[in-house]
């Protein structure tokens, strides 16, 4: 079926998102210069890390932010958060224009907007303990609190699942999954609107992933929070995301609610995605269409012309004729509704529910990426995280080396490992 974009009004066509978002970010591009020379240093090209994208966030909703190695999530988590400044594009956070705002302006936005990062080991401090991370946004930005720095911070940590009697404890003393609760004790001391996790549970183990996400969602319907959630694993994605945004090579290919993009994607990036989500039912697995991805993800200095996506799309490959794939190559798609809500960059969308992916499907453990040095993350281990509240002592956690058969979805055509955690 051809989506048909015509019944949409010009609005709904181009605005991602309602009236009263939280975030609205407008053609945002990130570019980071390429320098060279000696004495004169000159720029001689660009890493175009995000390139022209825009979508919104309401409040107390949850964008997942799924895309291979490298296309540019994290590039528009730090900018979000301002710890980078967008080439260009506009950034509005509760009506307010934030791009370029100066030091002091942003030092007030930073208790309404805030990151959980993907490692908890290099996120925290090692020198510091656990009250002084922890009370550290409440020094910064000058906030008193009723109790008294101390019992705020042991308050918490009681509700991120931590012993406050761990109060002067240092990071190397806790678990995997502990630190991440730390990392997020630290990002709602100041009760933020807004948090980005960058891949908060990407360096975890499987069974605790799901406590991280299951925390994660409570404090939200607890504080209204809204969340950038950036992840690999699309199950967990679908579980913890009211509407999913999926990326390419510095662009969003298609942005729509979590069942529309599971059920009925339209981008053939997208299709490739789906149809490499593991099917518990074996016949049905047999008569899934798998949707090969041929070729390397080409370099964000140089991106392909047109659609970005067309020296891989099988579409392009397979089912377009030449006149059809010249439009492909040299004109680039629109980023617009061609269904209410449903965004997609694309000349020729196409829904293709044979693709669906029912809701218990494709739990899988993609999240055993290696990381970038070839080793896995450090993580912590089930019983680590279940000991929250006592034994950390106990709690070193061992240094493994990738797992065989760890394949991550985005990076690797080849099925990941099977895996069903204790999501709620
Ligand atoms: N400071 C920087 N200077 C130059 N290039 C950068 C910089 N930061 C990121 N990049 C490049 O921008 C692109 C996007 O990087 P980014 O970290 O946003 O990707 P990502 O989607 O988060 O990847 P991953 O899933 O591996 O975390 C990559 O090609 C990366 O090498
Ligand atoms: S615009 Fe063409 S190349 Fe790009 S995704 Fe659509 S069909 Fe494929
Ligand atoms: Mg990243």
């Amino acid at each position: 079926m051809s989506a048909a974009a015509t019944e949409l009004t010009e609005d709904e066509r181009a605005r991602p998102g309602a009236q009263d978002d939280l975030l609205v970010i407008q053609d945002v591009k990130k570019h980071f210069p390429i320098k060279r020379g000696v004495v004169i240093r000159r720029q001689v090209g660009a890493v175009k890390a995000v390139d022209g994208v825009s979508f919104a966030v309401g409040p107390g909703e949850t964008l997942g932010l799924v895309g291979e190695s490298g296309c540019g999530k994290s590039t528009i988590g730090r900018t979000v958060t301002k710890l980078i400044e967008p080439t260009s594009g506009s950034i509005r956070f509760d009506g307010r224009e934030i791009s370029g705002l100066n030091r002091g302006r942003m030092r007030e936005l930073r208790r309404d907007i805030q990151m959980i990062f993907q490692d908890p080991y290099s996120s925290l401090n090692p020198r510091h303990t656990i009250g002084t991370i922890v009370g550290a946004p409440f020094r910064i930005q000058g906030v008193k609190t009723d109790k008294g720095i101390k019992s705020e911070v042991q308050s918490l940590m009681e509700r991120v699942g931590l012993n406050p009697e761990h109060y002067n404890r240092y990071p190397h003393e806790f678990s995997g999954g502990q630190r991440q609760r730390i990392g997020i004790a630290r990002a709602i001391a100041l009760r933020p609107r807004l948090i980005v996790c960058d891949e908060p549970v990407s360096a975890l183990d499987v069974s605790i992933q799901a406590q991280v996400v299951n925390l994660l969602e409570d404090l939200q319907s607890e504080y209204n929070l809204a969340y950038i959630f950036v992840a690999h694993d699309l199950s967990v994605v679908r579980h913890i995301s009211d509407r999913v945004a999926v990326m390419y090579l510095g662009k969003i290919m298609e942005l729509t609610d979590r069942d529309t993009l599971y059920k009925a994607p339209m981008h053939p990036y997208t299709h490739a995605l789906m149809s490499a989500v593991p099917v518990p039912d074996p016949a049905k697995e047999a008569r899934r269409a798998r949707i090969l991805l041929v070729g390397d993800l080409p370099s964000p200095i140089d991106p392909p012309s047109g659609c970005v996506f067309h020296t891989r799309c099988p579409k392009y490959r397979e089912v377009l004729d030449d006149s059809e794939r010249a439009r492909c190559r040299d004109e680039v798609p629109v980023f617009e509704a061609k269904q209410p809500g449903h965004f997609v960059h694309c000349h020729f969308p196409e829904v293709r529910r044979d693709l669906a992916v029912a809701e218990d499907e494709g739990i899988t453990g993609a999240s055993d990426r290696p990381s970038p040095d070839g080793n896995r993350p450090p993580d912590s281990t089930a019983a680590g995280d279940q000991r929250s509240r006592s034994e950390v002592e106990d709690a070193s956690p061992p240094d493994r080396g990738p797992a065989p058969g760890d394949t991550p979805l985005f990076t690797n055509p080849a099925r990941p490992n099977d895996f069903e955690g204790p999501l709620r």
